[in-house]
């Protein structure tokens, strides 16, 4: 084959897949459409969406009611031998926060300590459900623990000790209890996995 015939058809193969490219990745780029859902009662504009200073109060009536609620919580189903956090919370070791939650933790001072830092709040699409105190301990000590370091699955206590006081962690779940948020704060995991984000999720990746 001469240079020149060559030449000509390696730039038309290219121009055929760049057009081919070009064409298939204008069908991919399809706009998708994400709707916005709303989920709390009333109506989008019946709520403003200021964002607002907002200091964080534990009432005693607060701090009676989770108290009981810490007290009184179903016993909590004894971990498997020797599975440490394998299998999620070791509930030996939620117990044991729990117990400091309602017995050790000061809560006046700890509402201080959090009140040092400026705190804001603003209606999210709605606020809602008041799950337990153990439940969403459970689901945040498990977090502590599995996204400090993995290695700490396999231990008993967790690890999370190494880092944090059981004072820390629970300045944490009191932010979350306290300002009835957790909901909101999870709503990214439900974004996450509806269909049309789960596209786009995969579209931002392919062009990426
Ligand atoms: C995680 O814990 C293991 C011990 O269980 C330790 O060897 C490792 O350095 C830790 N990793 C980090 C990032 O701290």
């Amino acid at each position: 084959m001469d240079y020149p015939l060559a030449i000509t058809i390696s730039v038309g193969c290219c121009s055929v897949v760049y057009v081919l490219i070009r064409y298939y990745s204008s069908k991919r780029a399809k706009l998708i459409e994400v709707s916005e859902t709303w989920w709390t009662p009333g109506t989008e504009n019946s709520v403003s969406n200021d964002i607002r200073p907002y200091e964080i109060v534990f009432s005693e009536e607060l701090v009676k009611d989770l108290k009981h609620r810490l007290k009184h919580t179903r016993s909590l189903t004894p971990p498997l031998k020797d599975v440490a956090w394998n299998y999620g919370t070791n509930t030996d070791a939620l117990r044991k926060l729990l117990d400091y939650w309602a017995d050790d933790y000061n809560f006046q001072e700890r509402q201080k300590f959090i009140n040092q830092y400026s705190h804001f709040k603003t209606n999210i699409q709605g606020v809602g459900l008041n799950d337990s105190p153990a439940g969403l301990a459970a689901y945040l000590i498990e977090k502590f623990s599995t996204g400090t370091n993995y290695s700490y699955k396999s231990r008993e206590d967790g690890g999370f000790l190494e880092k944090y006081t059981y004072d820390e962690l629970i300045d944490n779940l009191m932010i979350y209890w306290a300002s009835n948020s957790i909901t909101t704060a999870m709503r990214i995991y439900a974004e996450m996995f509806i269909k049309e984000n789960f596209l786009l999720g995969k579209l931002i990746n392919s062009c990426v």
